[in-house]
């Protein structure tokens, strides 16, 4: 058989290989790509390389002997995504559902293995109901197989799971355990027990989109880094992905060529209003910093009081952590603090540089958030940017209030470089709480309270609603305007290039999970 696909005809040609015409009829109808379409389109032009394409299933059971399809359900192989190489697999949801039969999971394994001593990303097309009912056990042990190797290669190399089709039971598991997560909207779901088992064990009416779709992970629960609007589009979120990263953790990002120029930037002086009690967008600082349309947004619509997501800066890659002032003040809450963890952890895995925006006015109170755990998943950020040894840049836009200043990729827990913006307020909390602990026995005993309030509020304003005791204090390296904010940042992220941390031996640390 010659694996080699360069044509429209012999895509079409390859796709009929999969299993029933029908189902793929029914496919296109709903305009989902076929598995080989799907890596046709996420690879370079003639790249791909196939592997195991005359493999097919051991089983004998429920008459499986007599309905074998060659790859078994799974296309895997390598290629390139703009010049460089990748590992690919695509479940192919015409043979059994896409489900994973033994040879099914070994084929993947063998890629994962590859990708992992060669030292390339891992790109996982999903579609599969699970493992094959057929096979029992060993079709569980294939997926231990595989989630086994997703911990192995975690923080050596990149993983990225588009879902392209129903993913059930243990086809959710692995793609869990990758980097990134990308779901099809309206075609894609997941779960682990679908609306029948549900409904069996629970008795609960809920349709597939309710429970798993694209919708429900990228808001409800966070399982959904990034969703796309039809298949096209998901493969193009890969590949702009992919261009951030990395091939290993042995590497660094690829630079795109940049010359200094004078970088300033007068949009910056005016996005944050005069009263401090009024929200602003922080994706206008951002975008205001960084190379124009460079930034690459994670977990958008998930904990949207943080802001994460990669960008280029003077054609460098960077990862961002912003606090957003337009959702809940740019409070830190447990989801946030969860959203913005992992991914200062996959940057500082993969040598991706962290820009912080501040401006946050601690952590979100209430029974909701303390019965939820707050403590230990605040925690999760703290130790996330304590550990990382990648440069860390913070920019202070507004405020940096208590325990949050601290968490905030601060320089007592290892940020190389702070600035602050000069309508910066950095303090234990805001002025009128402040006044009314500190001051309360002169405020209920005055002639006056309210006016007493107001002289005491205003006092503790003037003393530390503003950036300059900490950068007496060397808590902030300068107090810079905003509009040389680009300029400023360029050249610290060049400065901190090559820097190098050594760490205490040990097995690996204890992150409050
Ligand atoms: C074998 C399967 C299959 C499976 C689907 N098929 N899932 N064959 N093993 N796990 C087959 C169907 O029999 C059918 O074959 C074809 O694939 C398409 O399935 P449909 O049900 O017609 O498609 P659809 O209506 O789109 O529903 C998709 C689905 C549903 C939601 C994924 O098929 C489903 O619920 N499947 C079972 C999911 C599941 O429980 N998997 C096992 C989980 S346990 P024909 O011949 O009719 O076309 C597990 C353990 C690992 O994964 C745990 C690790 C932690």
């Amino acid at each position: 058989m010659d694996t080699k696909i360069k044509t429209l005809q012999d895509k079409i040609a390859l796709s009929k290989l999969g299993g029933g015409q029908s189902r793929i009829d029914k496919q296109h109808q709903k305009k989902k790509l076929t598995a080989r379409e799907r890596i046709l389109y996420l690879l370079d032009e003639g790249s791909f390389e196939e592997i195991g394409a005359l493999v097919t299933h051991r089983t004998k059971d429920f008459g499986m002997e007599n309905q074998k399809f060659y790859g078994d359900g799974v296309v895997t192989g390598y290629g390139t995504v703009d010049g460089r190489l990748v590992y690919v697999f695509a479940q192919d949801f015409t043979v059994f559902g896409g489900s994973l039969s033994e040879t099914h999971a070994e084929k993947i394994c063998k890629i994962m293995d590859m990708a992992v001593n060669v030292g390339a990303p891992i790109i996982g097309l999903n579609d599969s109901g699970g493992a094959r009912i057929q096979e029992g056990v060993r079709s569980l042990g294939g997926y231990a197989d595989i989630f086994y190797r997703n911990v192995q290669a975690s923080g050596v190399i990149p993983q990225i799971s588009a879902i392209m089709g129903p993913c059930a039971g243990g086809a959710v598991y692995s793609p869990a355990m990758t980097d990134f997560t990308i779901m099809v909207q309206d075609t894609s779901y997941m779960f682990v027990t679908g609306p029948n088992v549900v409904k069996t064990v629970t008795n609960e009416e809920v349709t597939s989109e309710e429970l798993g779709g694209a919708s429900v992970h990228s808001t409800k629960s966070g399982v959904a880094h990034k969703t796309s609007a039809n298949d096209v589009e998901c493969l193009e979120d890969v590949k702009k992905l992919l261009s951030y990263l990395p091939q290993s953790n042995r590497e660094k990002p690829e630079s795109l060529e940049f010359e200094l120029k004078d970088e300033v930037r007068e949009s910056l002086s005016d996005i944050v209003p005069d009263n401090p009690n009024k929200p602003y967008d922080m994706h206008s600082v951002i975008e205001g910093i960084i190379d124009e349309d460079s930034f690459y947004e994670i977990h958008k619509d998930y904990a949207e009081n943080i802001i994460v997501g990669f960008a280029r800066l003077g054609g460098r890659s960077i990862g961002i952590v912003a606090n957003q002032p337009m959702f809940l003040a740019g409070v830190l809450g447990v989801k946030s603090s969860k959203k913005a963890a992992r991914f200062v952890r996959f940057c500082d895995a993969f040598n991706i540089p962290l820009l912080v925006l501040e401006d946050v006015p601690g952590f979100l109170p209430g029974t909701d958030q303390e019965w939820n755990g707050i403590i230990v998943h605040g925690a999760k950020l703290l130790y996330a940017f304590s550990e990382a040894t990648v440069p860390r840049v913070t920019v202070i836009t507004r405020k940096a209030y208590g325990g949050a200043y601290d968490v905030m990729n601060s320089k007592h827990i290892g940020a190389d470089m702070n600035f602050a913006w000069p309508n910066a307020e950095i303090a234990v909390m805001g002025a009128k709480g402040a006044a009314e602990i500190i001051f309360k026995k002169e405020i209920t005993s005055a002639d006056d309270p309210e006016a007493k309030w107001k002289e005491k509020e205003a006092e503790y304003a003037e003393l530390f609603a503003n950036p300059y005791s900490a950068a007496e204090r060397g808590y902030i390296d300068e107090v810079i305007l905003p509009k040389n904010t680009r300029r400023k940042l360029i050249k610290a992220f060049s400065m901190l290039e090559n820097k190098e941390v050594s760490e205490p031996k040990r097995k690996h640390g204890n992150i409050p999970l």
